[in-house]
């Protein structure tokens, strides 16, 4: 398991999750609520997120699967004081149609899918 102990206090009081891709021009940033994800809940070092738009984020996955989130929260304890963040990597994709998809719309009904990532290291920051 790589979500667990310090990395999943920081995933369960991250405000917000960075998201990044590789485009055809480079690192492409979207973002996701912290609440979402725990509203889905973590299982197997799974999470998935709903998405609303993330159609270039879709393009992406499609040609580079790797994928790289970040999230922190002030309110825990990091190795150098308050304060914590993990960069999580791993593989990702967009499903549009599947029990997935039907699990999230029944907590989003506006997400058009469900961006679904396979965590595989964590790393602290701070
Ligand atoms: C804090 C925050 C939370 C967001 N949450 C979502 C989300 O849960 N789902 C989603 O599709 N877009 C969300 N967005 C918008 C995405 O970051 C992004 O701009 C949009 O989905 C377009 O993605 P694309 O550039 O891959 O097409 C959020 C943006 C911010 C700033």
């Amino acid at each position: 398991m790589i979500l667990e102990g310090n990395c999943l206090e920081v995933l369960e009081a991250t405000e917000f999750v960075t998201i990044v891709t590789m485009g055809p021009d480079g690192p492409h940033v979207v973002a996701t609520w912290g609440d979402y994800i725990r509203k889905l809940g973590v299982k197997d070092d799974r999470l998935s997120i709903p998405a609303g738009w993330y159609f270039d984020t879709e393009e992406n996955l499609k040609r580079d699967s790797r994928i790289q989130l970040l999230v922190a929260a002030r309110q825990v304890q990091g190795r150098m004081g308050p304060g914590q963040g993990y960069e999580l990597s791993g593989t990702g994709t967009i499903l549009t149609e599947g029990d997935e998809v039907d699990r999230v719309r029944g907590s989003f009904p506006w997400a058009r899918g469900a961006l679904v990532i396979d965590v595989e290291k964590a790393e602290a920051q701070l």
